[in-house]
C-alpha cells in the first residue's frame, strides 16, 4: 500500500512544532493541577482492560495530532487490509492472518481449514487431559521463538487453571541445560512431547528434539507416535522425523503471533477446551475493538501512537513492562520478541534507510521484584524511562492481605515516578540510614527524586482466559500501529538469518580448528573453546 510514512505526514511537522513548545518540557504534576478531570480525560476502556494514560507527557492536542498523523499515514486503511489478508507482509509475499485463528466460525479468512484444526486439536488436548485413560502426567514443549514464548508465556499466567494432574516443561534453547534436568524429572510412559516449529527446521529444535527421541528410546518408550506430537506448517519434514500425529498452520501465521494456532497445543492441553476458546474469544474482541472504534479511543492505537511520540519526538529508547501478577513473569520476554522483532527494522517498505528510531528496547520483571532491583534507576538515572504498570483487581488465591500489598506497590511506584521529591522536601526529612559525616543538602540531593517520570497502568478485573487474550491481542496491535507509522514490515524477521549462517560455517570448525578465513577475535576465541 502507497500510505506516506509518518516523516512525510504534515502531522509530523506539527507535532514537532508541539514539541518544542509544550512536548519537551511538558510537566505532568503541572497536568493534573491545570486540569482536575486529567484522569478520565485519558481513560480509555476496552474489551476486559481499563487504561489509565493519564500519566503521560501528552495533552490533548498531543493526542489529536498523534490521530490526525495515524489518518495521514492511513492507518485504518493497513489495518482492514491485514484483517481481509492482502500480502502485508511484502518481502515474502504472505498475508498477516493471525486474526483468522481467533475469528468465530464462518467469519474471517480460512474459516474452514482453522477451525478443522482448532477442533482436532481441541479434541486431541481433551484428551490428553484425560489422565485416566491418557497415563500423561509431563508435556513437554520442544520450540524456540514464536514456538516457545506463547505458551510459556500463557501456561503459568493462568495457572489457576491449568490441570492439576499434569506438569508442563518449556524446552528452547539448544544448551542442554535447558532439556538436561526436565528430562531428569520424566518417565518415558508418562510423557508427552510437543515438538513446535513452523519451519521444522529451526536448529535448536531439531537438535532438542532429537535428544528427546533418544531419551525416551533409552527409557523404555515404546510408542514414540503416541509420545511425539508436532505442531507445525511442515507436515512433511514432521512425518519425516517420524512424527505421525500433526497439527498443521499456514504461513500467514507469523511465528511470534502463531499462540492462536496449532502452536497453543500446550495451552489447549494446560487449559482444556472451554479456556482455550475463551483465551481466543478474548483475542477476537480486542481485534473488534481495533477494527471499529475510533482511533480517540481505540486503546491499541493510542498505545501505539504514544509509543511513537516517545520514541520519535521525546527520544526515549526503551519501555519497562512491570506486570503486577507473578503468572505475567514470562510476559516481558514475550512482548520482547513480539515488539523487538517486528519493529526493530532500519529500512522502510521501499528498503529506503529510516532517518528516525523504530522499535523501542522493551524490558522488565514482575513487580514487586523489580522495585528492589533496576527501579532505582527508572526513579532517579539521567535516562527516562516509560513504565507500564499492569494490575489485577482480583487475584486466584486467597491470600488477600498480599494482594492489597501489591496494589499498594504498583500505585505506589507510578505515583512516585510521577510526584518524584524535591530537594527541600529531602530537606526536611530525616534519614535515618545517612551518613551523619555528610552535610544536609549533599544528602538531600542524592534523595531528591525528578519525577515527572511518564507511566501507563492497564487494569484488568480477573486474570482469566479471556482478559488474556485480549491483553495479548492489544500489544500485537500496538506493535501494528507504530509499525504502520513507521511504514516498516512488521512481520519479517531478516535479522535473525545472519547468526543461523554463520553458525552453520563456524559448527565443523570447532571440531576441525580450521580458522581460515575468521576475523581475528573469532579465530582466537574459536581456538580456546576447543
Ligand atoms: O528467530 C527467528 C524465528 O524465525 C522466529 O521468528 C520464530 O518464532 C522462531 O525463529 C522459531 O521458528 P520455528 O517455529 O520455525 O522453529
Amino acid at each position: 500500500m502507497n500510505a506516506p510514512r509518518c516523516d512525510a505526514a504534515l502531522a509530523w511537522i506539527a507535532l514537532q512544532g508541539h514539541y518544542q513548545a509544550h512536548g519537551r518540557d511538558f510537566d505532568l504534576r503541572e497536568a493534573f493541577t491545570r486540569d482536575a478531570a486529567r484522569f478520565e480525560a485519558f481513560a480509555v476502556e476496552a474489551p476486559e482492560v481499563f487504561a489509565d494514560l493519564s500519566k503521560n507527557r501528552w495533552d490533548l492536542v498531543t493526542k489529536k495530532l498523534l490521530v490526525e498523523l495515524a489518518q495521514e499515514c492511513r492507518l485504518q486503511e493497513r489495518r482492514d487490509a491485514m484483517f481481509a489478508g492482502e500480502p502485508i507482509n511484502h518481502t515474502e509475499g504472505r498475508a498477516v492472518l493471525h486474526t483468522a485463528l481467533r475469528a468465530p466460525k464462518g467469519q474471517g479468512p480460512f474459516s474452514d481449514e482453522v477451525h478443522e484444526v482448532l477442533d482436532r486439536m481441541l479434541a486431541f488436548a481433551e484428551s490428553i487431559r484425560d489422565t485416566a485413560a491418557s497415563g500423561i502426567r509431563h508435556v513437554v514443549n520442544i520450540g524456540i521463538g514464536g514456538s516457545d514464548l506463547g505458551p510459556q508465556m500463557v501456561v503459568p499466567a493462568l495457572d489457576a487453571f491449568v490441570h492439576p494432574g499434569l506438569t508442563f516443561h518449556f524446552v528452547s534453547n539448544v544448551d542442554g541445560h535447558d532439556i538436561a534436568p526436565v528430562l531428569r524429572q520424566l518417565k518415558a510412559d508418562e510423557t508427552l512431547f510437543i515438538i513446535a516449529s513452523k519451519t521444522f527446521t529451526t536448529q535448536e529444535t531439531m537438535a532438542n528434539a532429537q535428544v528427546a527421541r533418544e531419551w525416551f528410546i533409552a527409557n523404555g518408550g515404546r510408542d514414540t507416535a503416541k509420545h511425539f506430537v508436532a505442531t507445525t506448517t511442515n507436515v512433511k519434514a514432521a512425518a519425516d522425523f517420524g512424527i505421525t500425529t500433526t497439527f498443521g498452520f499456514w504461513d500467514w501465521v507469523g511465528g511470534r503471533y502463531s499462540l492462536w494456532s496449532a502452536i497453543g497445543l500446550p495451552i489447549a492441553v494446560a487449559l482444556g477446551a472451554e479456556h482455550f476458546r475463551a483465551l481466543l474469544a478474548g483475542a477476537h474482541a480486542m481485534d473488534r475493538h481495533f477494527a471499529e472504534t475510533p482511533l480517540e479511543r481505540n486503546l491499541p492505537a493510542l498505545l501505539g501512537l504514544l509509543d511513537v511520540w516517545y520514541r520519535n519526538f521525546h527520544g526515549f529508547t526503551s519501555r519497562s513492562v512491570a506486570p503486577y501478577h507473578q503468572g505475567l513473569k514470562r510476559l516481558p520476554a514475550y512482548l520482547q520478541q513480539l515488539e523487538m522483532e517486528s519493529n526493530g527494522k532500519r529500512v522502510d517498505l521501499d528498503g529506503q534507510p529510516l532517518p528516525f528510531a523504530t522499535s523501542p528496547v522493551v524490558w522488565g520483571e514482575p513487580g514487586t521484584n523489580g522495585q528492589h532491583a533496576y527501579f532505582q534507576m527508572l526513579h532517579q538515572g539521567t535516562d527516562v524511562i516509560p513504565v507500564e504498570f499492569i494490575a489485577v483487581k482480583q487475584p486466584t488465591h486467597a491470600h488477600a492481605d498480599l494482594h492489597r500489598k501489591l496494589l499498594a506497590n504498583c500505585l505506589a511506584q507510578s505515583q512516585a515516578l510521577m510526584l518524584g521529591k524535591g530537594t527541600e522536601a529531602a530537606l526536611g526529612e530525616t534519614a535515618p540510614t545517612a551518613s551523619k559525616t555528610l552535610d544536609a543538602l549533599t544528602i538531600a540531593r542524592h534523595r531528591t527524586f525528578p519525577g515527572n517520570r511518564p507511566s501507563t497502568t492497564l487494569l484488568i478485573e480477573r486474570l482469566t482466559p479471556r482478559a488474556l487474550g485480549v491483553l495479548i491481542a492489544m500489544y500485537e496491535h500496538r506493535v501494528f500501529t507504530s509499525g504502520a507509522l513507521w511504514r516498516i514490515n512488521s512481520f519479517d524477521q531478516w535479522g535473525v538469518e545472519l547468526g543461523k549462517a554463520l553458525c552453520n560455517d563456524l559448527l565443523p570448525r570447532l571440531s576441525s580448528g580450521d580458522a581460515q578465513g575468521l576475523d581475528g577475535s573469532t579465530a582466537g576465541l574459536l581456538a580456546r573453546l576447543r
